[in-house]
């Protein structure tokens, strides 16, 4: 015959799970501060990948790239400044939120298109050797 657990232990496991929580949901914001910019600094990989006259979008760094002439590379964040989905696509450069259909020029991080109608926050960028490194 089983007995219930004892309040106290019932209560110390709420602890633990409320404390799992926490430290998943501390992770799951990632190293990057609310303007998008990334609290270290982040190798994105090879310039060449970014297109003249184009953009790459890094989803999974929130961050886009653009290059508006050759050599040149402006990166924002891919944070949607209406309600913070990320960009779901980039064409040449315009960034597509489809969360509402908000739209970005990737080259200066102006609104294109509402509802949102902050720019995209710029973020440092430079290109070391070929490889793009942000923040
Ligand atoms: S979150 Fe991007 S348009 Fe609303």
């Amino acid at each position: 015959m089983s007995q219930p657990p004892a309040r106290r232990t019932v209560l110390r496991g709420a602890a633990l799970v409320g404390a799992a929580g926490f430290g998943v949901a501390a992770c799951s914001g990632g190293a990057q501060k609310d303007n998008g910019m990334p609290d270290k600094a982040i190798a994105l990989g090879d310039a060449a990948d970014v297109p003249v006259g184009g953009a790459k979008l890094y989803r999974e760094n929130r961050l886009v790239v653009s290059q508006p002439s050759e050599g040149t590379f402006k990166c924002f964040s891919a944070k949607c400044t209406h309600a913070g989905c990320v960009l779901s696509q980039v064409t040449k450069e315009e960034g597509d939120c489809s969360c509402h259909g908000s739209r970005f020029d990737v080259t200066t991080g102006q609104v294109l298109q509402g509802p949102a109608t902050e720019p995209l926050p710029e973020i440092p960028v430079r290109n070391k050797g070929g490889k793009l490194i942000v923040g």
